[in-house]
């Protein structure tokens, strides 16, 4: 039986660092707040020059590295993005002129927050079906360019951002055990972008109503996200007859340490077990597992035989999961 495995990982941050005393000086908040509701610390912002395709080409080129794979081997480039580049074409097709893929195809894959497991689960499918052999998902985002820096409710949460993974096609054990992918449109309103889209375009007065910044319902996304992955996680591990207990390591989301400490209780797993890189980036949306991975991976808290248990939640509503035998 084929599998999919994950044979290289790769992230990217930009060199600029924004840090809560920063945002002190921008909006009427505290580090001591942000620190205590959110857990975060400093986060990323690109350089003007800057895109998204940017962020995502060097995580893939680092992800190509680990794997010792060439970027001309790679049959299809997946891009799980809510800034793109430009709304076409795909950010996935800009990586993959980046990087010098030249014979794979290329998407780019759009549900928040969730998008980086929406894109693995994807993958995993193309791979067990025979498919394709060599594929890089890859979760990029440059939020800063549609945060609201007058908000203080979600301005300090955002940063920039992009992990990388190459998925091959194996008949070993190891490599993706099940993922689960979930949605809900009627909250869609908690956390949305509504420009530019089909249906409001950035006019003079759009622009003023903020409609091309993150809009977010921040408690009732909170909320609803627990709730979520409460129970995905509960359903993720019974469809793979796995037990909390066998869980080696938990990759999160990295949106909020209070919702993160909310999902380790249910699964009964000391913060030890749990992987964060929160404090130093924020919520990076489609980014934060893929790069929360790389770091796993790279400082040694994930080696061959671990078993590694993924979640996310996001805009949609949306969320999703991914258990993996390393
Ligand atoms: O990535 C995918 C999904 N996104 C998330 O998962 C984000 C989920 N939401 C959150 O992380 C949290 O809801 C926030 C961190 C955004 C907000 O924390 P909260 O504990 O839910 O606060 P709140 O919105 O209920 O606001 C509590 C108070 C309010 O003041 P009053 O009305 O009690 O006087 C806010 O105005 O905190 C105030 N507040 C702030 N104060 C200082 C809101 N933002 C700030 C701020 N600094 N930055």
């Amino acid at each position: 039986m084929l599998r999919a495995k994950i044979t290289g990982t790769g992230s990217y941050v930009p060199e600029t660092v924004l840090t809560n005393a920063d945002l002190e000086r921008m909006v009427d908040t505290t580090d001591e707040w942000i620190m205590e509701r959110t857990g975060i610390r400093e986060r990323r912002i690109a350089a003007a020059n800057q895109g998204t395709s940017d962020l995502a080409a060097e995580a893939a080129r680092r992800a190509l590295d680990a794997a010792g794979l060439a970027a001309s081997e790679i049959d299809l480039i997946l891009v799980a993005t809510v800034t793109p580049d430009m709304l076409f074409p795909s950010t996935a097709c800009l990586v993959q002129g980046k990087i010098g893929a030249t014979r794979a195809a290329a998407y780019d894959l759009a549900a928040a927050c969730s998008g980086f497991l929406y894109g693995l689960s994807v993958a995993n499918s193309h791979i067990v079906s025979g498919q394709y052999k060599n594929i890089l998902v890859i979760g990029a985002e440059t939020l800063s360019r549609v945060v609201n820096w007058k908000d203080r409710g979600t301005c300090i949460l955002f940063g920039d951002g992009a992990g990388a993974v190459v998925l091959q096609a194996t008949k070993g054990n190891s490599g993706i055990v099940t993922t689960l992918l979930k949605s809900d449109p009627s909250l869609w309103q908690l956390l949305c972008l509504p420009s530019v889209g089909s249906r409001i375009h950035a006019s003079p007065l759009d622009v003023e109503a903020s409609m091309h910044t993150i809009q977010m319902k921040g408690n009732e996304t909170f909320k609803a996200a627990v709730k979520a992955l409460d129970e995905i996680v509960d359903e993720t591990l019974g469809a793979a007859g796995v037990k909390a207990a066998e869980v080696d390591l938990l990759i999160p989301h990295q949106a909020n340490i209070r919702i993160i400490q909310a999902t380790a209780k249910r699964l009964k797993m000391p913060m030890d077990k749990v992987y964060l890189i929160l404090e130093k980036y924020g919520n990076t949306s489609a980014a934060s597992v893929p790069m929360a991975l790389d770091e796993a991976v790279r400082t040694g808290a994930v080696t061959p035989g671990k078993t590694i248990l993924m979640e996310a939640f996001g805009g949609g509503l949306t969320w999703a999961s991914a258990l993996v035998k390393w």
